[in-house]
């Protein structure tokens, strides 16, 4: 079976030049701080409780146990053959993965038609917007006995799908009378939070009611795709065994202590090396592939949340090798490159003229399909087109671009997938994860925790007068309010 390979090539000054390439000095310097990341990594992830309470508990998804597998297969199997419509609510972590997937695994138009269902539920994402449209024409057009509900939350009190939750449950308990509690399933923490809570509440009075799956501890929303998103792709027919699997292959591929033998650490050293030496802040995932664009929506997540830091990390190892990642305010360093999320070839006619004459600041990452699942041939004669495949053009066009990019002086590097399957998407994502925290670990900032959320949050809580809120986020919101000047609002 052929293996995901990644090239390098043009991402080396031998490529683009010594002004905007990695050069063998440059990898020679670094040789240190990667072998100490590979160690540090090591030694977290084979310590259970370091690994749990730092949140790299997802680098044991893909070893779950087979017996748990097959009865989440078997509960998607059960809902999928009982309902015609799931909503699933979520954001973030708990949704931009299962939107991944399905694009991915299913055939486009999943939703559209049912022959590419076979027999399954259409599914619809909600609970990732406070825009009042989508949900309000769905809840208008969906038959309420029809529809299953799934809601994903690890904390039980993001805004967004707490609300479509309330929204949504009271359709079901208006439509659907009193046993409604038997169409909702619930994805959380093992124990706590608002809506662990209610679990425990109505399973006490009802078992069918209020079903649930555990979020796991050390598992954080944008690492859990493995984990929350293993009843969605049960119901939506794809193999999660086989996911799995390719998350593990990839797993033993990156454990490779040769970094040009491990793409993941190959990967974040030479980003990490062009953005911090030869300033290429913006970081464009670009598949050429029409159903991989949700998966660079999610990469996206992963790379802003993980990377996007204001304060360097301080690592403190007690004696019995428990490890803090304080954050350090004496080191505010206000790092992580940018994410896009990009698609080729219909970003050819868009984005693609900066990245070849714009500024020089960005790195691309293509994903290149081998083998699609289908292919056309176009017909007639006399004309460049004629009798070529489709297949055949969007790798052309892929390595065109390789070559424009390259001719001047435009760092980049190819991911080539050999087909979008179960098996090779979960490598994919596996190495997307994995590569996030090694480049953690270049920047010294925790890569598994998003302060920088708060802020927001913070905000709307004190607007909506939460109670309990500590008085120095009060404060600083009441000295510091938005200005708002007639003057400027033209
Ligand atoms: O990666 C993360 O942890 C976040 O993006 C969360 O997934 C997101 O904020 C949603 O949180 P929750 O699952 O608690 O509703």
């Amino acid at each position: 079976m052929a293996d995901i390979r990644f090239d390098f090539n043009n991402m080396f000054s031998f490529s683009v030049g010594k002004e905007h390439g990695v050069q063998d000095s440059d990898m020679q310097e670094m040789s240190k701080s990667i072998r100490e990341a590979e160690e540090h990594l090591v030694k977290v992830i084979t310590d259970s409780r370091n690994r749990v309470k730092l949140g790299l508990e997802w680098t044991q998804l893909p070893l779950q146990d087979k017996k748990v597998i097959k009865s989440i297969q078997a509960l998607g199997d059960e809902i999928a053959g009982r309902y015609d419509n799931v909503i699933s609510l979520g954001i973030g972590g708990s949704y931009l993965g299962l939107k991944a997937a399905q694009d991915a695994l299913c055939a486009p138009y999943y939703n559209e038609f049912s022959g590419l269902r076979k027999g399954g539920p259409r599914i619809y994402f909600e609970g990732n917007n406070l825009d009042p449209d989508t949900l309000t024409v769905l809840l208008e057009n969906l038959n309420p006995r029809k529809t299953f509900v799934i809601v994903i939350s690890k904390s039980g009190e993001t805004t967004e799908t707490k609300a479509a939750f309330m929204v949504v449950e009271e359709w079901l308990k208006e439509n659907v009378g009193k046993n409604y509690g038997r169409q909702i399933f619930v994805i959380t923490d093992p124990d706590s939070g608002s809506l662990r809570r209610r679990i425990f509440e109505e399973q006490a009075k009802d078992e069918a009611s209020f079903r649930s799956l555990p979020l796991l501890k050390g598992v954080g929303g944008r690492y859990s795709e493995l984990n929350m998103g293993l009843l969605h792709l049960a119901i939506i027919g794809v193999d999660i065994q086989e996911v799995l699997d390719g998350a593990r292959a990839m797993a033993k591929k990156c454990g490779h202590e040769d970094i040009f033998k491990n793409p993941a650490c190959l990967y974040a050293a030479a980003h990490f090396i062009l953005y911090r030496k030869y300033a290429k802040p913006l970081a464009i995932l670009m598949p050429f592939s029409e159903t991989l664009k949700s998966t660079a929506d999610w990469y996206v997540q992963l790379l802003a949340e993980s990377l996007g830091k204001k304060y360097a990390r301080k690592v403190e190892v007690s004696g019995i090798g428990k490890e803090e990642w304080d954050r350090d305010p004496k080191n505010i360093v206000n790092v992580g490159r940018t994410p896009i999320s990009s698609r080729g070839t219909n970003d050819l006619h868009s984005i693609q003229q900066n990245n070849i004459e714009g500024e020089n600041n960005k790195v691309i990452t293509f994903i290149r399909v081998e083998k699609f699942k289908s292919d056309l041939k176009i017909p007639g004669k006399n004309d460049i087109l004629a009798g070529k495949r489709y297949s055949e053009l969007i790798k052309l066009a892929q390595e065109a671009t390789e070559w424009a990019l390259v001719h001047e002086g435009r760092p980049n590097c190819t991911i080539i997938m050999p087909e979008v399957t179960p098996f090779y998407w979960g490598g994919l994502l596996y190495f997307f994860e994995l590569a996030t925290a090694f480049e953690g670990e270049f920047l010294n900032v925790n890569a598994f925790d998003q302060p920088g959320v708060e802020g927001y949050k913070n905000y709307l809580y004190f607007k909506l007068n939460k109670q309990g809120m500590p008085t120095e986020i009060s404060q600083a919101i009441k000295n510091k309010p938005l200005i708002k000047e007639d003057k400027y609002i033209i």
